[in-house]
């Protein structure tokens, strides 16, 4: 079925009604900084994002809005959903909305499929429904409600009264997957990552699966269930299956084998629905399981999981607007363990700013540039007989590359980020100790000068290659003073010191300016 030949990775997709706020768009920079990353590896790389647009909560909102869905879903798509993908520099390869028609037909043939095996039943469904989470809930997931629901028993996360339903429904025997979903996890130690989550859902999955209830026959804002109109499909079966219906199922077999399956990346609040629910359904449907499903932390702000409801949101052009998106994604891939819970401050993003950006790489970048302006008059010198100095900063090189590489690989970002920032580092201690301004005022010693010039021009077009999937536009302005071959992000990442360049370098403004207004 798969080929296997690509790479694809996916965010989720967000529920439209969300105003975007930081812990969106941090997923979203995560995904985007690994298909880069990919991509400049030479991979056929296809990164996937969209937007969520069925079910209760949407069509209450529009409703109260004075709108159909639909029309309040096209609203915010162009008007949140798409600009957020500009304010942080996404390159995505495509973006499904739910309500798309390939999403809808092939949606049903999904379904359809599946009840055609035999996974689907009729039954009754009585129980809890948390609309803000648009999951149905058991007793143990709820908990006594404050203030004006004292009394009440109300949803953990939303902190709102859960409703009871008391539905005719179809079901998916998901229950008959629990062994081969162990057996699953058990063979592919990698499927589920950090281990920590992975441990969490082997456990949730031991106690036994019960089966799911994937239709709605009490509103209509949904895929119409195909052998019977009256109800709609369940918003999470519907939305999961945004994954396979972006990459061709069920109309493009060729696309659909080259890109599938894929690495999810979602917010650890979703993980048990990747992991658990969704490859139950493709095991149903005879189809290969994702390649690896990765549950990131949260973005806690004040200590608390930062959100809309709770009045925490920071929309991410609050940042981008003082500090650009360069370093929206440097800060939040270097910042936070991937993985782990994150706190954002402005406190810490200020500082980060100064000290890893404007001085240590952009203060390098600005010195080195104009050394060869003032030195050699532009001209990239060829150097002399390298000493051990610089060939310890080769070294470096190569060996940041390899352990960035590997990094990205197992998917911490953050790895990767301080392996480059080794180079950095060495690089501005090297011209420190080197001393090429006082070489410079010697005549005898212009050969030495000029290696050493040699050496941190070398290294820093490397390192314009290795952090081109992090910080484009500055790379790319970086890459365009050294007189780098063609685009950097095209340049061979995994060999990242084998860049290749013209013979000048031209003027370069600061990559990272001091920012003076106060924030916060
Ligand atoms: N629509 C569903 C997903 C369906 S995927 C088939 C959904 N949407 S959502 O709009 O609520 O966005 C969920 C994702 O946003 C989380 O999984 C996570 O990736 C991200 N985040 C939302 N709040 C976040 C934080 N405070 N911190 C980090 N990420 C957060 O659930």
């Amino acid at each position: 079925m798969s080929d296997g030949s690509s790479f694809y990775i996916t965010t989720p997709i967000f529920y439209v009604n969300d105003v975007p706020h930081i812990g969106h768009a941090y997923t979203e920079v995560a995904a985007d900084v690994l298909a880069r990353w990919h991509r400049q590896r030479g991979e056929d790389t296809w990164l996937l994002t969209g937007t969520d647009e069925h079910g209760q909560k949407i069509l209450r909102t529009a409703t109260a809005n004075g709108v159909t869905p639909k029309e309040w879903a096209d609203r915010l798509v162009e008007t949140a959903w798409k600009p957020l993908l500009k304010t942080v520099d996404i390159r995505n390869d495509d973006f499904i909305r739910t309500t798309d028609v390939r999403h809808e037909e092939n949606a049903q043939k999904f379904l359809q499929h599946l009840f055609d095996a035999g996974h689907i039943y009729t039954g009754e469904y009585e129980g809890f429904y948390c609309v803000g989470c648009e999951e149905y809930k058991q007793p143990g997931d709820l908990v006594a409600g404050a203030g004006e629901y004292t009394g009440q028993q109300v949803c953990a996360i939303h902190s709102i009264p859960v409703e009871l339903l008391h539905e005719k429904n179809y079901f998916f025997r998901m229950s008959t997957f629990t062994d081969q979903l162990l057996a699953m996890y058990e063979a592919n130690p990698t499927f589920i990552q950090p281990e920590s989550a992975r441990n969490e859902v082997i456990s949730f999955v031991k106690q036994g699966l019960s089966d799911l209830s994937i239709s709605r026959s009490s509103f209509d804002w949904g895929i119409k269930v195909p052998w019977d109109d009256s109800h709609v499909v369940y918003v999470w079966f519907d939305a999961l299956l945004n994954y396979i219906t972006a990459a061709g199922y069920g109309q493009d077999d060729e696309k659909f084998s080259r890109l599938w399956p894929a690495t999810h990346i979602v917010g650890k609040d979703i993980l048990r629905f990747h992991a658990v629910i969704w490859p139950a359904m493709l095991l149903a449907a005879g189809l290969p399981v994702p390649t690896q499903v990765f549950g990131h932390g949260w973005l806690l702000v004040g200590g608390e999981k930062m959100s809309k409801s709770k009045l925490t949101g920071i929309a991410p052009n609050q940042i981008t607007d003082v500090f650009g998106s360069d370093t929206f994604r440097y800060y939040f891939m270097r910042a936070i363990s991937f993985g782990q819970d994150g706190s954002f401050s402005w406190e810490d993003l200020s500082a980060r700013y100064q000290s890893e950006l404007a001085n240590g790489f952009g203060n390098l970048a600005s010195r080195v540039i104009a050394m060869v302006v003032r030195y050699c008059d532009g001209e990239i010198p060829a150097g002399g007989t390298p000493r051990d100095a610089d060939t310890a900063i080769r070294d470096t090189e190569i060996r940041v590359t390899k352990t960035a590489d590997a990094a990205i690989d197992r998917l911490a970002l953050h790895e990767a980020l301080a392996a480059v920032w080794e180079l950095v580092d060495e690089l501005n201690g090297y011209i420190t100790t080197q001393e090429p301004w006082a070489l410079a005022k010697n005549p005898d010693d212009r050969e030495r000068l000029e290696t050493v010039l040699h050496t941190v021009v070398r290294g820093l077009g490397t390192l314009a290659v290795l952090l081109s999937p992090v910080t484009p536009q500055a790379t790319a302005t970086l890459w365009a003073a050294l007189g780098g071959t063609g685009d950097v992000q095209d340049a061979q990442i995994d060999r990242a010191w084998e860049w290749t360049g013209g013979s000048h370098v031209s003027p370069l403004a600061a990559l990272f300016p001091r920012i003076e207004a106060a924030v916060g």
